[in-house]
């Protein structure tokens, strides 16, 4: 991970980014921004979204996802709410994890003590210091707050702790009184101070005004935790950062309480765009997404910047024809920048371009001249907005290349012997006939019949091929009922072109050959020339 950029950095950052040039511009007038260090709360704030519940497992493997991402401090939960809390918060920290870990507390004795407990030696503790928050929740006056906070930065300080402390729901908080508590904690020995928004009601420039009034008075770092009530996470993480906070609170896909907090990735990706500071591991960012998706059971909504599915999808027929000639006409930044990649999606508004560039994506060399035909499929199956999946578009234009080949068979299966059974490990023999007269036998073992069957078509074909898609259907019900394979296979010539194969039978692992035959024999069919224009 680079925290400053190098002229070649920047040229690089040139190729695969296409930002307004405005920001530029309203950016020279902002003091220089030379690092923001990421301080991740998945495991804290994250974990408190309603309907997830993480396992010591799963916290220590999201723990090491974080670490490998390269964020500089993980807040890695409530030590003092529970036993097993803190004995997860013990295993991450036994970890030796590069990121600093913390633990949360509130300012009471019992709670910093849970965090010594749990072996970290920084703690994150916070008291609310708005009006609504000390009448209604703490039941405390600002002089016992502005105490307490003090007393429990000392604590912790004397047991030998780091200390990050926190005017929970800073953004209504009175500023005078706040700055008189920030001020206090920093006398008290605290290292940084944190400004949450936590209910997200404050707007980027009133961020702004807030964090410059208290680095009137604060020396030691600020950091900024932002929730997204109103959809302002991350437009008030920037503001706090153009304004001199210099770490950020933030959570990967930005789960977190209520709306959530500000999600790592978008801030991550602004600070390169806007500032060249790659404060993660840039490359990690959709991976560290995909794990923390599955772990957590929090999928994205497609829309979601960044890492959901159409964040870099395109569909419509201008788009791709832009995107075809140059990435960055409809993409804000190359999506191997966040080890993302990019999709053409086939709908009812795409045309022949979007189609053109998803058979280029998919490795299907498909004949323009019969591109018209293939429209009128296509626009037959996207009525009413269904998109047409990649299995789909295969099996259509293989099925018009197919029709167009006539009977022309490359390969002919003239013999197939299948052992199966219990404690026999499945075997398959096929005798296959090339179109030039060569006879080639082979066998091979599977996981099953079908397997073995494929993987001695393989070996006799070409060992490079791969089989994408498999899918059974039971046509009628019954034992002795019809069947119905369809499969995609890859590479039959080692060219990386996908084609489908379809066969009805009787019989499960006669009819999944006859299937996987039919793909090879539509792929041989296209790079044969059986197909003329003329035709
Ligand atoms: O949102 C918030 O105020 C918090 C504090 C504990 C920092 O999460
Ligand atoms: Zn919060």
């Amino acid at each position: 991970m680079k925290k400053q950029q190098t002229s070649e950095d920047v040229k690089e950052l040139k190729d695969k980014f296409a930002i307004s040039q405005y920001n530029q511009l309203v950016l020279s007038g902002v003091d220089s921004i030379k690092d923001v260090e990421i301080f991740d709360t998945t495991l804290r704030d994250g974990e408190q979204t309603p309907g997830i519940a993480l396992s010591p497992e799963d916290k220590v493997r999201i723990a090491e996802a974080l670490d490998k991402l390269g964020v500089r401090y993980i807040e890695a939960g409530f030590a003092a709410s529970s036993e097993i809390e803190r004995d997860t918060i013990k295993k991450i920290n036994a970890l030796g994890l590069n990121a600093q870990v913390l633990s949360l507390a509130r300012s009471v004795k019992g709670d910093i003590d849970a965090v010594i407990d749990s072996g970290c030696d920084y703690i994150h503790t916070f008291i609310a210091t708005s009006d609504l928050h000390m009448k209604y929740k703490l039941k405390m006056t600002p002089e016992e707050v502005r105490a307490k906070a003090v007393e429990s930065v000392e604590y912790a300080r004397e047991h030998g702790l780091k200390v990050q402390f926190s005017c929970e729901d800073a953004t209504r908080s009175d500023l005078d009184f706040m700055k008189s508590v920030y001020k206090a904690v920093q006398d008290a020995g605290a290292c940084s101070i944190n400004v949450p928004d936590t209910v997200g009601v404050i707007i980027p420039k009133a961020m702004t005004y807030l964090i410059s009034e208290l680095k009137k008075e604060i020396t030691i770092p600020i950091a900024v935790h932002c929730h997204n009530d109103l959809g302002l996470a991350t437009a008030n993480t920037l503001a706090a950062i153009e304004a001199g906070a210099t770490i950020v609170h933030s959570t990967v896909n930005g789960i977190g309480e209520r709306a959530g907090n500000v999600a790592m990735e978008e801030v991550a990706i602004n600070m390169l765009a806007n500032y060249g500071i790659e404060c993660v591991n840039m490359e990690k960012i959709m991976e560290t997404s995909n794990i923390i998706q599955g772990i957590t059971g929090v999928h994205m909504a497609v829309n979601k910047a960044l890492v959901g599915a159409n964040a870099f999808a395109h569909s419509s027929g201008v788009h791709v024809h832009g995107v075809m000639g140059n990435a960055l006409t409809y993409e804000p930044f190359k999506p191997e920048v966040i080890g993302a990649q990019r999709h053409i999606v086939v709908g009812k508004l795409s045309g022949a371009h979007t189609v053109e560039g998803k058979l280029e994506e998919l490795g299907i060399k498909f004949p323009a001249e019969h591109m018209p035909e293939l429209m009128e499929t296509i626009k037959k199956l996207a009525v009413a907005g269904k998109t047409v999946t990649d299995a789909e578009l295969v099996a259509v234009a293989d099925d018009i290349m197919w029709k167009k080949s006539a009977d022309k068979k490359e390969c002919v299966l003239d013999e197939l012997t299948v052992i199966t059974g219990r404690s026999t490990t499945p075997t398959a023999t096929v005798k296959i006939t090339r179109a030039d007269g060569t006879v080639v036998t082979t066998s091979d073992i599977g996981v099953g019949p079908v397997n073995a069957a494929v993987n001695a078509i393989r070996k006799a074909v070409n060992e490079d091929m791969t089989l994408e898609e498999y899918k059974l259907s039971a046509i009628t019900g019954g034992s002795d009922s019809m069947c119905q394979v369809a499969v995609t296979v890859k590479n039959v010539q080692g060219d990386g072109n996908m084609s489908f194969g379809r066969a009805v039978g009787p019989d499960i692992v006669e009819t999944s050959v006859n299937a996987t035959m039919a793909a090879i024999n539509k792929d041989f069919a296209r790079i044969k020339n059986y197909i003329h224009p003329e035709e």
